[in-house]
């Protein structure tokens, strides 16, 4: 191959396609959202979204609460086969980022608050895609938590939690499932940009972790390619037919891109297109029909029962009120990237017909399906009809706009109008049934005034079937909460963006869900892990054995306990296995996920299930050696169904490999860039005063928003044209809408080079920066020589 042509094979031929130099004989494969189903974009869709249809299962919020890596793994299958079958190579997921705080706007995409569970499903999921021959991206490596400034912001973590929590997230899916490739995140970690953070990309995810692979950015979190690809990018995606590859050249030329890095890079592409090649010759098309009954079947399974007075199932005489336009039009996804356009949408109203028949059912709308809002004449309306049913069950949770890629939550509340609905029926009706569609926690003030709460999450395009069946009990509740559903938002240790506009400090450290909730002793609504069913389980015999090897660092202790069905339906539970260090010279969580599985019995059946915990079960990240320790002494094994419902336990001792324990300070560094007025004039709200004020110092990375400058403001003038002419008028109900106008407020420069399919490139870029700063005459001459050098 020619530097050349590695060069072109660094950076795609569009937003979704790699290049094919010509030379190579290599052919482009397409890479595409991602993760709960197949976003292929119709080649004319441009910023509409439009994309070819494709079965929409669960988002990750309700895969994980299945607790079940098998399933997980059957919707990868599916998902890897719908990829192939649309001659797509790479399906850009699963998303492995922790739910650091509830208030995230893409929790939905995510697993879990809790590395060990994230990393698993995520885990299942590559290895299900994978064996379609298709490969998966596993994003958004690494510390990517928020959207709030998602292109730019810094995350600042310590050593501990990077390791413990943000990147344990990542580290068992690439080691275990050896995903084909890992997008590198828009965000900053510790200073430096995620795409060319030598230490993620190479030191941890190539050296530490042995991933042969290949690194993609997340679309235009390249800020210089030469720089990325030297810290272990591969490649730049999105790509603008080549453009941008003199600049590459010109740093091979100079010697900052080594001929190294370069190989690795060009290499990474080609190996990606050789082991995908099979899956684009394999025959194409998919079962539509099974696909749909997996998508339910998972979607049953993340379905958690949070509570039950015994009116759940529904009794099959009894007169059902219906209530909330959810019913008849389910929420089952979030918005932004990973909106599937789906084959076909089940809903609640039409199964339950199919299933009870007219007769027994009765309906109001009670609210505006887009806004949430209601009025005295809906309340009304839902009231009687309530009052004249057995049970009422009402069909509330989040619009759409309230969770969207871009934008995070402003509170974990239900939309007035739902909260006044269900407070409506619940004073109409004495036994109502709440039926919750979000893809992360709320909060819920009619609480103690319901029956039944069951929480569907996005359960994808089955989920109105799906959640109609558990309600009449043709199938069970199967899920647990894979995240804490706090009281109130402000018992969250994360619920505002603390730190100004570039920076977001990780003070909590690995105090991250109920590793918090736990240590503050905070009561919560719902624990991680909590989840009711219709059977009843009894938990006997937990037994610990030790595992014997020669090599010491291989210890492992088998731990196993009886379940048994005693109720008279069948049902599922999940052991969860959680370990507490008893005595620690270093602050540590007072317990912490290490294992679980899940078991399905049929009524009177008992089976032992065993969980194995290995030695990083008990071990923290030690910042006194760079490694993992474990202190010699007691361990509590603790097997419970909830973090908080601990049912059995008992203490191991181990020893420590290590001599001595004296962590030091974990230290972040980074330098803020904040602007007073434009912060306050974006978000409403002052900087908080402990921010440093450093008016002038612009970068690539700054929101355009935020540049005092005539330059920047005639730019930005110029993007809001270009953008309106491409998407339709806001409307404040409209997710994508709201996406894209936060999206233009906190572009910063960079993003330009991507908006402009590479037409502005990095240098010139820089240039402009250079103009805002003030360096008119410096900046001016270095985007004329980059204007001309294009
Ligand atoms: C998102 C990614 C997505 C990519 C391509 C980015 O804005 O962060 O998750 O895969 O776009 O659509």
């Amino acid at each position: 191959m020619t530097t050349h042509e590695q060069v072109s094979l660094t950076s795609g031929a569009d937003f979704w396609n790699t290049q094919a130099p010509a030379g190579t004989g290599l052919p482009a494969i397409m890479l595409t959202d991602g993760p709960h189903g197949l976003r292929k974009q119709r080649t004319d869709a441009g910023y509409a979204m439009e994309s070819v249809p494709a079965t929409c299962f669960p988002t990750a919020s309700a895969l994980a609460a299945t607790w079940d890596v098998e399933l997980l793994e059957e919707v990868g299958v599916a998902l890897g086969a719908e990829a192939r079958s649309e001659d797509v190579s790479v399906l850009l997921g699963p998303g492995a980022n922790i739910k650091r705080s509830a208030l995230c706007g893409r929790n939905f995409e995510y697993f879990s608050e809790d590395p060990f569970l994230s990393s698993r499903m995520a885990a299942a999921w590559i290895r299900g895609v994978q064996s379609a021959g298709v490969g998966a991206s596993l994003k958004h490596f690494a510390v990517n938590n928020q959207e709030f400034r998602r292109y730019s912001v810094d995350a600042l973590v310590d050593d501990r939690a990077l390791r413990e929590i943000y990147l344990a997230s990542f580290e068992h899916a690439v080691v275990a499932a050896r995903p084909a490739t890992v997008m590198a995140a828009y965000n900053r970690v510790n200073g430096t940009h995620c795409a060319e953070h030598r230490f993620l990309l190479t030191d941890i995810l190539r050296d530490a972790w042995g991933f042969d692979g290949l690194v993609v950015s997340d679309w235009g979190a390249v800020t210089r390619r030469s720089t990325c690809l030297e810290a272990g990018l591969d490649l730049e995606m999105p790509g603008y037919g080549g453009r941008g590859d003199d600049a590459v050249l010109e740093a091979v030329r100079t010697g900052e891109l080594s001929a190294a890095a370069l190989d690795r890079a060009a290499e990474s592409v080609r190996r990606l297109i050789e082991r995908t090649a099979p899956a684009r010759t394999a025959e194409k098309g998919y079962d539509h029909a099974a696909h749909h009954t997996l998508a339910r079947r998972a979607a049953q399974a993340g379905t958690v029962l949070l509570t039950n007075d015994g009116v759940l199932p529904i009794g099959s005489t009894e007169r059902i009120a219906v209530i909330g336009e959810f019913a008849k039009q389910p929420r089952y996804q979030g918005a932004g990237s990973s909106g599937i356009n789906p084959h076909r949408v089940d809903d609640a109203w039409t199964d339950l017909t199919e299933q009870v028949g007219a007769d027994r059912l009765s309906y109001a709308p009670g609210y505006v399906r887009g806004s949430g809002r209601t009025e005295p004449a809906l309340l009304d309306e839902a009231r009687r009809v309530a009052g004249a049913a057995d049970v009422a069950v009402v069909f509330a949770g989040l619009p759409d706009s309230y969770e969207t890629e871009g934008v995070d939550r402003a509170n974990l509340d239900l939309p007035a109008g739902h909260d006044a609905l269900i407070a409506a029926v619940a004073e109409a009706c004495p036994r109502v049934v709440v039926v919750l569609a979000n893809g992360a926690p709320v909060t819920m003030p009619w609480h103690d005034d319901v029956a039944a709460i069951l929480e569907g999450y996005l359960g994808g395009q089955a989920s109105g079937s799906a959640v109609a069946r558990v309600l009449i009990g043709d199938a069970e509740p199967g899920g647990r909460l894979a995240e804490t559903f706090p009281l109130r938002v402000t018992d969250n240790p994360v619920h505002v963006w603390p730190a100004g506009p570039a920076q977001v400090e990780y003070r909590e450290s690995v105090y991250v869900g109920y590793r918090y909730y736990d240590a503050a002793d905070v009561d919560v609504r719902y624990p991680f892990g909590h989840g009711l069913s219709y059977t009843t389980f009894d938990w006997t015999e937990l037994e610990i054995i030790e595992v014997e090897n020669d090599d010491a660092s291989e210890q492992r202790f088998d731990v196993s306990v009886r379940v048994t069905n005693t109720g008279d339906r069948p049902g599922s539970d999940v052991v969860q296995v959680y370990v507490r260090d008893v005595e620690s010279t270093v602050f540590r969580p007072d317990q912490e996920l290490a294992g679980f599985t899940k078991v399905h019995l049929v009524p009177g059946e008992s089976r032992r299930v065993t969980v194995q915990l290995d030695r990083r079960a008990f071990a923290f990240w030690d910042t006194t050696v760079d490694d993992w320790s474990i202190e010699s002494g007691d361990f509590e094994i603790r097997v419970g169904a909830s973090s908080r419902d601990i049912r059995t336990s008992a203490t191991v001792t181990l020893e420590s490999d290590r001599t001595g324990f004296a962590p030091g300070p974990a230290g972040y560094h980074g330098s803020p860039v904040f602007d007073r007025d434009a912060f306050a004039e974006l978000y409403g709200r002052p900087l908080p005063d402990n921010v440093v004020d450093a008016p002038g110092h612009y970068t690539v990375d700054t929101p355009l928003a935020d540049i005092r400058h005539p330059a920047a403001t005639l730019l930005t003038t110029v993007m809001r044209r270009k953008v309106a002419a491409m998407i339709p008028a806001t409307d404040e109900d409209d997710p994508l809408s709201l996406l894209f106008a936060r999206s233009l407020q906190e572009l910063p420069p960079r993003m330009m080079t991507m908006l402009s399919q590479g037409a502005v490139t990095p240098e010139a870029t820089q240039a402009f920066v250079d103009i805002c700063n003030g360096g008119l005459l410096r900046g001016t001459r270095k985007l004329v020589s980059a204007l001309r050098r294009k």
